[in-house]
């Protein structure tokens, strides 16, 4: 008989292994992945939430699910405050305000890691104003 448990446990291992020279590189900054982000324009030194330790990195695109979640579903419009500026929760008024560089910013990411969010199908990009 298969132990289905034990199948499963070898699966998950092999495929966080498997994975692991991706992620690590990128949240490291490091190997194939290497970027070179583009500092905010307006001189702001901090962002919506922590960047040390690649938090910010892991956690952007969820912050931002939240946030559309909260807009769109729950008819919210809260804000954030980032060094005692109030922001909205929008992703072109808000993120793109500090990182007005798509392409220098979210890009050189993006790119070379092969993800190309929709976004921008509906959402102004600074560059397209
Ligand atoms: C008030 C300005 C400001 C706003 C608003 C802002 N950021 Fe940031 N962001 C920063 C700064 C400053 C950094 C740090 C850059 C660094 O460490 O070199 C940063 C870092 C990041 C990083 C991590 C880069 C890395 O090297 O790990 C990501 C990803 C990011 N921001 C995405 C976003 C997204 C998505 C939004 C909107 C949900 C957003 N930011 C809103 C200023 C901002
Ligand atoms: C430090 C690198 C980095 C920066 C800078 C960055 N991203 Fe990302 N982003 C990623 C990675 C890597 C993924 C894919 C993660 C995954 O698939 O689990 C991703 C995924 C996303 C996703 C989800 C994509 C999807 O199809 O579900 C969104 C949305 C997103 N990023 C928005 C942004 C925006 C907006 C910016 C610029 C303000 C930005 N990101 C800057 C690394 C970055
Ligand atoms: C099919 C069009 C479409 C696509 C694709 C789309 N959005 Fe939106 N999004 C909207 C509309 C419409 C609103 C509502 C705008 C409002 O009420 O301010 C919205 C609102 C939002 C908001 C809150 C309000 C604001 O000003 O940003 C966030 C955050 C957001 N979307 C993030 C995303 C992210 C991240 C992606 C890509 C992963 C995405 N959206 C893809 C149409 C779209």
């Amino acid at each position: 008989m298969y132990d289905a448990g034990k199948i499963v446990l070898g699966l998950a291992v092999f495929v966080g292994v498997s994975a692991f020279p991706i992620w690590y590189n990128i949240a490291a900054g490091k190997g194939a992945y290497a970027v070179q982000l583009e500092p905010p324009p307006n001189g702001t030194k901090q962002c919506v939430a922590e960047t040390a330790n690649g938090y910010m990195r892991a956690e952007h695109m969820h912050i931002l699910d939240e946030w559309r979640n909260m807009v769109v579903r729950d008819g919210k419009r809260p804000k954030v405050t980032v060094d005692g500026v109030h922001y909205d929760y929008s992703l072109s008024k808000t993120c793109m305000n500090c990182h007005s560089n798509k392409e220098k910013f979210c890009d050189s990411c993006h790119t070379p890691a092969g993800v190309a969010p929709a976004c921008w199908d509906c959402h102004v990009a600074p560059e397209d104003k």
